[in-house]
């Protein structure tokens, strides 16, 4: 078998997401300068992509190809994730000044255009999920998908706990809810929008949900892990955030020896459910082990 060159994959859907972030911006008319400035900042900013990618992936391993439902679908979701990263950043919430690699969007804009601009990139994505998806079946689905991975029993949900979770002790099965609630229902997300562009089956649908459980959690334990163990420069953020801010971590109650144990656990769990996908599946596993393995 062929070996997979999962960064080079990476960097060309990264590659395609960011063509078609442009393209929309450059078409979405009647914002107001400033706040079309603050969304472009954000949006524009080299952040990973990787749900985006993880969207066109998933379209490529049902169907063969990544469609123009999968591009609008990663564009979506690299909107509500770049939402959740300015809010999560704002003083009242994490108070970070930095953000991939440049100063956060409050700190190079203000406060008030910080929000404005998120609430503007979580309605952006809903508008192009509902004009531009092919069929109004599958623009239902995307938007159910997307509505309930970022609402208030999803990343919202695991917001609020992260933020009540501060400076307490929390035991393992609140440390999943927050996990599972603040990334890995996005990760899943990215998954089931891939699935849906693609038609998946309702078969590869359950397989591909629980992959992607499996991997956003994996996920978020890494985030945790590089918090403390790598350097701002190199993450684009500030690193040793979690534990200055008395935050539940996996490493804060594990320990990074077994925090790294429990994220490849995850992933092996996750690739398992991928094996009735046979050899096509090889990308989406190196992708979850690339999910670990990552320095930023
Ligand atoms: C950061 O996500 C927020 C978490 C859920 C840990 P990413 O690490 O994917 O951030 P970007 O998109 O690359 O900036
Ligand atoms: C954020 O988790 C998850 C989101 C929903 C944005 P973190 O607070 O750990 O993300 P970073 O480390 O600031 O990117
Ligand atoms: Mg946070
Ligand atoms: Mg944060
Ligand atoms: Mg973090």
């Amino acid at each position: 078998m062929l070996k997979i060159d999962i960064k080079n994959e990476l960097a060309q859907k990264a590659e395609l997401v960011n063509e078609k972030i442009d393209f929309l911006l450059a078409h979405w008319t009647g914002i107001p300068k400033r706040l079309a400035d603050a969304i472009k900042y954000v949006l524009v900013a080299p952040g990973k992509r990787i749900r985006a990618a993880i969207v066109l992936l998933t379209c490529e391993l049902v169907c063969g190809e990544v469609n123009d439902d999968a591009l609008t679908a990663a564009a979506a979701i690299e909107m509500v994730h770049t939402y959740s990263l300015v809010h999560d950043d704002l003083p009242a919430m994490d108070d970070d000044d930095f953000r991939r690699g440049r100063p956060s969007c409050h700190k190079a804009f203000d406060e008030a255009t910080a929000i404005l601009a998120g609430d503007a990139l979580l309605t952006m994505a809903f508008e192009i999920i509902s004009k531009d998806i092919r069929t109004p079946e599958k623009s239902v689905e995307m938007a159910q998908i997307l509505a309930m991975a970022a609402g208030p029993s999803g990343m919202i949900a695991g917001q609020m706990y992260d933020m009540q979770a501060e400076n307490t002790k929390q035991d393992a099965q609140m440390l999943e809810l927050i996990h599972i609630n603040k990334t890995a229902k996005m990760f899943q997300a990215s998954v089931c929008l891939g699935a849906a562009a693609g038609s998946a089956n309702e078969t590869q649908k359950k397989s591909l949900r629980q992959f992607g459980m499996n991997l956003g959690l994996a996920f978020q334990i890494a985030d945790d892990i590089l918090d403390i163990v790598s350097d701002t420069v190199t993450l684009g953020k500030t690193a040793g955030k979690d534990a200055q801010q008395g935050k539940s971590t996996y490493p804060a109650l594990y320990g990074l020896e077994e925090s790294r144990k429990k994220a490849e656990k995850m992933v092996q769990a996750g690739i398992e459910s991928l094996d009735a996908f046979g050899d096509k599946a090889g990308i989406l596993k190196s992708l979850a082990f690339e999910i670990i393995d990552r320095t930023k």
